[in-house]
């Protein structure tokens, strides 16, 4: 006899997911985290929280920015940073307790604590021992270490640190250009902060279109952000009036540095394994640090499954929300529904979004498929103008010989839900003519959707 018919381990968008799926779906399932709140990184100190203060600084960008240019005279406009946190924290409660409510509501039992393998079918958190008849490993990631550069959460930060700032730093260096560093790049860049982000690759985003990719860097320099390419960080030291950062520049392989009041390292994140005593469990470690898994997401023990950041793939909260409920799906004995990888999509959450699904126009060429592209600007699109975000534009990527929808590139404003129809076109197996003969309504930013869907015919309305 087991206590349950599953135990998840980790309660983040990965495992909360699973947890609740799996109990609506009847299975008495229990979750171990040791966080004294839901939600993991996510809700806690990533994705939601972020979202709190992005916006925030959004409003007070706009406000400053562009208020006057539709008729706004604003005077007196001011950060107060401890009410903007308090905003951040009361988002970051809310959410986490609204899990504990579903949790309940469904059934599903918190087990507090850390959890650690003892053998391939026990686990064992504090003293107790609890087993199940199947195991899902939901740890998630953490920052990535960068040697040289020691991260203590207060002056050198990581992204958890970064949103707990006690006061706005005067100067940040940002080392990485990955959505980390440009979405809290933005945030403090927009406060006033001078914002210097340090990339060790030669440009930034390498999976992006160039088209897209100089459109994008071109706003956000515009933002304030500075960009220092080619930069391999080494080091850093730590005074008592300021942070100097040392790097390899590596177009002239020369030494230089740079200072700054706070330095906030966003060169990645890495699973989290450590502690949960796999090898126990019978499972070993892939080199790369990730746990391998077959399309099912189970590991080489057939009863333990493992979905997320622990596993292959983009560290996405959506990717790990849909192999959760794959998993719980195919535990429960129902139909599971196959992941369709290619058609998850990506959001940056700076000021305009940046959207992107499946094959660009270059990655597609270098996979050797011919394609046809599709490029409708905002600019061109009457809401967009009339709420005065116009910059960026959507690029919608098919298959030359059939039309057939194999991904898209989108630079603008809403981005992140705007990429959702792309998505589903793909799921569908649609084509550029099947979406642009899908009726949209006026005026909307889902029109220069399929405005770039017709101009992969060529055929545009607005726009030459
Ligand atoms: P990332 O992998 O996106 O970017 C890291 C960047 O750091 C790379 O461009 C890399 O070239 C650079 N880098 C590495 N070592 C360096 C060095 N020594 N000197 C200078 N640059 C260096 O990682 P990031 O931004 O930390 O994000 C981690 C994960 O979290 C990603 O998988 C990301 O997708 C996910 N995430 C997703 C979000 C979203 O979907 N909006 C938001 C936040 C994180």
């Amino acid at each position: 006899m087991t206590d349950y018919d599953m135990i998840v381990i980790g309660a983040g968008p990965g495992g909360y997911a699973c947890a609740i799926k799996a109990a609506q779906l009847g299975l008495k399932t229990a979750i171990i985290e040791g966080r004294d709140r839901l939600g993991g990184t996510c809700l806690n100190v990533g994705c939601i929280p972020s979202k709190a203060l992005l916006h925030a600084t959004h409003m007070y960008a706009e406000m400053n920015k562009n208020f006057a240019s539709i008729g706004i005279d604003v005077r007196d406009s001011a950060i107060n940073w401890p009410a903007m946190q308090a905003h951040k924290n009361s988002v970051i409660d809310q959410n986490t307790k609204g899990l504990e409510y579903l949790f309940k509501a469904n059934g599903v039992t918190w087990i507090k604590g850390w959890a650690e393998f003892i053998s391939p079918n026990a686990i064992r958190v504090s003293e107790t021992v609890y087993s199940a008849n199947n195991y899902v490993i939901a740890t998630g990631s953490q920052p990535q270490v960068l040697s040289g550069v020691l991260i203590d959460e207060t002056r050198i930060v990581s992204s958890t640190g970064a949103l707990d700032f006690d006061q706005i730093p005067k100067s940040l260096i940002v080392i990485g250009a990955g959505v980390i560093g440009l979405e809290l790049g933005s945030v403090y860049a927009r406060l006033g902060c001078d914002v210097t982000v340090l990339e060790y690759a030669d440009e930034i985003l390498p999976e992006l279109d160039q088209d897209l990719r100089k459109a994008y860097v071109k706003l956000l320099k515009k933002q304030g952000l500075k960009f220092i390419l080619s930069a391999a960080v080494k080091q850093s030291q730590v005074d008592v009036d300021r942070i100097t950062v040392t790097y390899n520049d590596r177009s002239k392989n020369e030494i230089s540095k740079i200072h700054s009041e706070k330095v906030l390292v966003a060169t990645g994140r890495r699973a989290n394994t450590r502690g949960l005593e796999l090898e126990k469990a019978g499972i070993s470690l892939a080199t790369s640090g990730i746990i391998p898994v077959d399309a099912q997401c189970r590991t080489a023990v057939s009863h333990i499954y493992a979905i997320g950041d622990v596993i292959a793939g983009p560290m996405l909260a959506h990717k790990a929300e849909d192999e959760a409920i794959m998993v719980a799906e195919q535990i429960a004995g129902s139909e599971p529904h196959l992941i369709n990888y290619h058609s998850i999509p990506s959001v940056i959450y700076t000021h305009p979004e940046l959207a992107t699904v499946g094959y660009g126009e270059a990655r597609a060429k270098l996979a050797g498929v011919a394609t046809k592209c599709g490029v409708f600007p905002f600019a061109a699109n009457g809401r967009a103008k009339a709420a005065n975000c116009a910059d960026g534009f959507v690029k919608i990527i098919t298959e030359s010989e059939t039309g057939k929808i194999l991904g898209a590139q989108i630079l603008g404003p809403s981005a992140g839900d705007l990429i959702h129809e792309i998505c589903v076109a793909m799921d569908l197996n649609a084509s550029a003519t099947d979406l642009a003969a899908v009726s949209h309504a006026h005026p909307t930013y889902s029109e220069a959707v399929r405005e770039a869907a017709m101009s992969c015919d060529g055929k545009a309305i607005h726009f030459i």
